[in-house]
């Protein structure tokens, strides 16, 4: 199973990337997790720059999502949103429909005890009407992320790492 994963932060320190760099640690031999790096680097997305051929960061990120089974998406919250890079990836996806039926963990992650629900609940409606598959048990809030990672971003939390197990065991099941 191939998984891309595409955090929504752009902080090199981002507790977002830091549970996607765990969850990919996590993957059996047989899945492979490659986490995006282009999303500082996407164009603002506007329809008449929607070109034949794309820009080719665009065509680069349409065709590593062509190329995977499933997605890991997780998004920081911002004033009760996602935050807008990631948006501008989405809004690049929507007419192109590499996100059509694909898996989808939907996760979001926040200081808060809420853990960026309101972000996360703006992230599943815009995958639905792309017509993303999101999974449910692979998709929830994970509040009060700070107290969840070490010092260095890793994840030794238990509860959290059978969660992150969790996605990838919910996502081969969607992928069969
Ligand atoms: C402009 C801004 C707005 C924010 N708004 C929210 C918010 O609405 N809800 C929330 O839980 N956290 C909010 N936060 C705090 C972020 O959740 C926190 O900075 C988080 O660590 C960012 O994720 P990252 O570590 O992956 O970059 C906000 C942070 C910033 C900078």
């Amino acid at each position: 199973m191939k998984i891309v994963a595409l955090s929504g932060s752009l902080r090199p320190e981002s507790s977002s990337t830091s549970l996607l760099r765990a969850l990919a640690g996590l993957a059996p031999d047989d899945v492979s997790v490659a986490i995006y790096g282009g999303l500082d680097d996407l164009p603002h997305f506007s329809p008449e720059r929607d070109t034949e051929p794309a820009p080719p960061v665009v065509q680069a990120l349409r065709e590593l999502l062509t190329g995977s089974d499933a997605v890991v998406i997780c998004t920081p919250e911002y004033a009760h949103g996602m935050p807008g890079s990631l948006k501008n990836a989405l809004d690049w996806l929507v007419g192109s429909g590499e996100m059509v039926d694909k898996p989808v963990a939907a996760l979001s992650a926040s200081p808060s005890p809420e853990g960026g629900a309101s972000a996360r609940a703006w992230l599943v409606q815009t995958l639905t009407v792309m017509s993303a598959n999101v999974v449910p048990e692979a998709s929830f809030a994970i509040g009060l992320v700070r107290t969840k990672l070490d010092a260095d971003g890793s994840v030794s939390d238990p509860a959290t790492v059978a969660a992150l197990r969790g996605v990838l065991t919910a996502l081969r099941n969607a992928t069969r």
